[in-house]
């Protein structure tokens, strides 16, 4: 028997499953998806970003990496982010990180994990940024949550330094990023409050003041 059969026989039943309420189900969506939003999120299997928001397939358009990054020469993040904004024009770009990250705890440590070490160097950036608020923290588990947390913070503002958010916004293009945390306990997503939806709220070093 195919290793992978369960799949393959999940996959047909879920694709009946979609039919039988709505017969044009897949001829809808193999024409057009139309998502308003972008989620850029962990790679985490515990972190699959439609079902968490409750979307179908064809509502939010989803980027993943280790530790949801965002770094500015990144082509495979930059051409996700161009295409949902340039193209389908979503409205939110959400960055999720998630507590008990493994990436986060693995750049707070100082032991080798292989080559993703470089991955996460971009991690441990943040932390070292924030070293002496994070290690004023007793608890180490609250530590690790709080990087969790400032790490969406940097990646927030990451997407708003990208060429791609300030020249739509430039055009006047309505585009909010935002930023929450995803708990693995509860499910349940803390919104960190730290939406930008406006040049005026970067920093003035990497606003740019006019389209090219
Ligand atoms: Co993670």
């Amino acid at each position: 028997m195919h290793p992978l059969q369960h799949l393959l026989e999940n996959n047909m039943r879920w694709a009946s499953g979609q039919t039988a309420d709505d017969p044009h189900y897949f001829q809808r969506l193999s024409t057009q998806q139309n998502p308003d939003y972008l989620w850029i999120g962990c790679a985490d299997s515990r972190v699959p970003a439609n079902e968490i928001i409750g979307l179908d397939p064809g509502e939010v358009f989803v980027h993943r990496n280790v530790g949801n990054v965002v770094v500015h020469t990144d082509m495979n993040c930059l051409s996700v982010i161009h295409y949902a904004v340039e193209i389908l024009k979503v409205k939110h770009i959400i960055v999720c990180g998630h507590y008990g990250c493994g990436g986060v705890q693995a750049a707070m440590e100082n032991r080798q994990h292989g080559l993703i070490d470089n991955w996460l160097r971009h991690i441990k950036d943040v932390y070292y940024k924030h070293q002496l608020d994070v290690d004023g923290i007793d608890d180490v588990a609250h530590r690790r949550e709080r990087v969790c947390e400032l790490n969406v913070v940097e990646q927030v503002a990451n997407v708003c330094y990208t060429t791609i958010v300030q020249n739509a916004w430039l055009r006047g293009q309505p585009l909010a990023v935002h930023g929450w945390v995803y708990g693995l306990r509860d499910g349940l997503i803390n919104d960190l409050g730290i939406t930008i939806d406006d040049p005026e709220k970067i920093a003035p070093t990497y606003r740019m003041a006019d389209l090219p």
